[in-house]
C-alpha cells in the first residue's frame, strides 16, 4: 500500500549530467484505463475481473469510492494485478464527496450510476491541480439524454424517471472523460445514441472493446464518432477479464529519462503503436530509440548526443503529443542545444513546475498560461537556501524528479503523494536503475 502522506519527500542525489542509468522498467497498466474499467463494472449483473491493474494511489482511492457505495472489490497482489468488483452490492448512489474532490476521474462513475441506478449525486469534482476542469460536457450530456440536473451546495443531483434515452450528442469540445462516461451510460439505455467529436485516446477503445465482449453495441470504436446501441436497462455480462493496456504515458516519462539520464535503458511491456508522437519527437531531436514490438530500447552508450531543440510542439488530443508528457518533455528540453517552444492546447495552469525548473537555473520563458520558451542546454544546480522543489501534480512531479537526477547536488522534492497517484514505488523503481532516490518520511 502506499502512504498518502502528503509530507513524504524524496532526495534525490543528482547525476550532474551523467548518463549512468541502466536496465529495464516493466510498464504497469494504463491508470487511465483501469480506472474507467472499475467505473464500468457497475454495468454489470455481476463480478466482473480486472487484470493488470496498476497499484498507485488513484487506484485506491477509487476502490475506496466504489466500497463506500457497497461495491465489493478485493485485489489479488501480484502477479495477476488483479481486482474484482462486484457491483451487485451496490446500496447508495451518493459518491462520497471527500474521495470525489480529490480525484477527477471519479465523475465517470456518474455515467454507469445514472445508467443502472437512475440516480447519481456527486460533488464537483476535483483531480490534479491543472486549472479550470468544467463538467458541462457531462451534464448537458446526461440532459440530452433525459437526466434532470439539479445543483446546490456544490453537490451534482441527476436523475431519470426511466432509461436514458439515445439521442445525438456532438462534443463542443473533445474530452476523454465526457466520451467514456457518456459512451458508458449510454450501453444501457434505450435506443441510439451518436457521440460526435469523440477523444480518440486508447484508453477509450480499451474499456469500449471489454464492453463489447460483455453484451455491450459500441461501433466506431477508435474514431472520433461512437454510435452505442442501447441494452434498454439490460444488464452486461462479463464473458472475459479486463486486460488493461500499458500505460503509455509511463512508458513516455521512462523514455524521456532514459534519454536524459540513462546509458541504455529498456522499456518493457509498453505499446510503442501508442506512443507514436513521443517516440517520433525524441528520435528527431537526435534520440537512438530502438522500436519493437512490446518494448523500447533508449541508448547513450556510443557516444554522447547533444539533442537539437524541437522548434515547436504543441499538446493535442489524441494521436497528437500528449499533455501529461508536456512537463517530462520541457525537462527534456532544458537539455537540447538551441529554442523550443511547446504549447499546451489541452489545460489551462499545466506550466506551474516551470517556477522549479528555473530556481535550478533552467532557461524557461513563460508568455503566457499556454506557452513556454526554452533555451538549452543548461546544467541543473542545487535550489539556494529555504527554496523547495514541488511535485505540482503526477506528471510535473516526474518532469521534477528527472531534473533532479539530471543535476549538481542534493534535490529534496515535495508533495510526493501526488507521484504516487500516477507511479508505483518510483523510488525503488529509480533505485533499481542505479539511482539514489530516498523517500523520507515526515
Ligand atoms: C484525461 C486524463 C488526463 C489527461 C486528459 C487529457 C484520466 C483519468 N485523465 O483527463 O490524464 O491529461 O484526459 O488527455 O483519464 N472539458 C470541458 N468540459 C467538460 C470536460 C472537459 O470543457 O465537461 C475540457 C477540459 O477542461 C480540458 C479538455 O476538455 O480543457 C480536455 O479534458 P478531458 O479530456 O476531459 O480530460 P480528463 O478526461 O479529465
Amino acid at each position: 500500500m502506499y502512504t498518502k502522506d502528503q509530507k513524504d519527500q524524496f532526495v534525490i542525489q543528482g547525476l550532474a549530467g551523467a548518463r549512468t542509468l541502466k536496465g529495464s522498467v516493466t510498464i504497469n497498466g494504463a491508470k487511465n484505463s483501469a480506472l474507467k474499467a472499475m467505473a464500468a463494472a457497475i454495468l454489470f449483473d455481476g463480478p466482473v475481473t480486472l487484470e493488470n491493474v496498476p497499484d498507485n494511489s488513484d487506484i485506491q482511492t477509487l476502490t475506496t469510492i466504489l466500497k463506500k457505495l457497497g461495491a465489493s472489490v478485493t485485489r489479488e497482489s501480484k502477479p495477476g494485478q488483479t481486482v474484482t468488483i462486484d457491483s451487485t452490492s451496490i446500496d447508495s448512489t451518493h459518491i462520497d464527496d471527500d474521495l470525489a474532490k480529490g480525484m477527477r476521474a471519479s465523475v465517470v462513475l456518474t455515467g454507469p450510476m445514472l445508467a443502472r441506478y437512475k440516480k447519481v449525486a456527486f460533488p464537483a469534482p476535483g483531480g490534479c491541480v491543472i486549472g479550470a476542469r468544467p463538467i458541462d460536457l457531462f451534464l448537458s450530456g446526461y440532459e440530452m439524454m433525459g437526466a434532470t440536473v439539479d445543483e446546490h451546495d456544490c453537490v451534482y443531483d441527476i436523475s431519470v424517471t426511466s432509461e436514458l434515452g439515445g439521442t445525438t450528442i456532438t462534443f463542443k469540445k473533445i474530452s476523454v472523460g465526457a466520451t467514456e462516461t457518456l459512451m458508458m451510460a449510454a450501453v444501457l439505455a434505450q435506443g441510439t445514441t451518436v457521440l460526435n467529436n469523440c477523444a480518440r485516446e486508447p484508453e477509450i477503445a480499451n474499456v469500449a472493446e471489454w464492453l463489447n465482449a460483455s453484451g455491450a453495441h459500441i461501433s466506431g470504436i477508435g474514431t472520433a464518432t461512437l454510435t452505442i446501441v442501447g441494452t434498454g436497462g439490460k444488464l452486461l455480462s462479463a464473458k472475459k477479464s479486463f486486460v488493461t493496456i500499458p500505460d503509455r504515458i509511463t512508458a513516455g516519462s521512462f523514455l524521456i529519462l532514459g534519454a536524459l539520464c540513462a546509458e541504455e535503458l529498456t522499456i518493457e511491456n509498453c505499446r510503442p503503436d501508442h506512443m507514436e508522437s513521443i517516440t517520433t519527437l525524441l528520435t528527431e531531436s537526435g534520440a537512438d530509440i530502438e522500436i519493437k514490438k512490446d518494448s523500447l530500447v533508449i541508448r547513450n552508450s556510443s557516444k554522447p548526443v547533444v539533442y537539437k531543440p524541437i522548434t515547436r510542439v504543441q499538446t493535442l488530443e489524441y494521436p497528437g503529443f500528449p499533455t501529461d508528457l508536456q512537463s517530462p518533455l520541457v525537462t527534456f528540453l532544458t537539455q537540447c542545444s538551441g529554442q523550443s517552444t511547446v504549447i499546451e492546447t489541452i489545460f489551462e495552469g499545466r506550466f506551474k513546475y516551470v517556477q522549479d525548473l528555473q530556481k535550478m537555473g533552467a532557461q524557461i520563458t513563460q508568455h503566457n498560461s499556454h506557452e513556454v520558451m526554452v533555451e538549452g542546454p543548461t546544467a541543473l544546480h542545487e535550489v539556494e537556501g529555504s527554496q523547495q522543489l514541488m511535485a505540482h501534480d503526477i506528471r510535473a512531479g516526474f518532469a521534477i524528479v528527472i531534473a533532479a537526477l539530471l543535476g549538481k547536488g542534493t534535490f529534496t522534492v515535495n508533495n510526493v503523494h501526488l507521484i504516487d497517484r500516477g507511479y508505483e514505488k518510483l523510488e525503488e523503481t529509480l533505485g533499481r536503475l542505479g539511482a539514489r532516490v530516498v523517500r523520507v518520511k515526515k
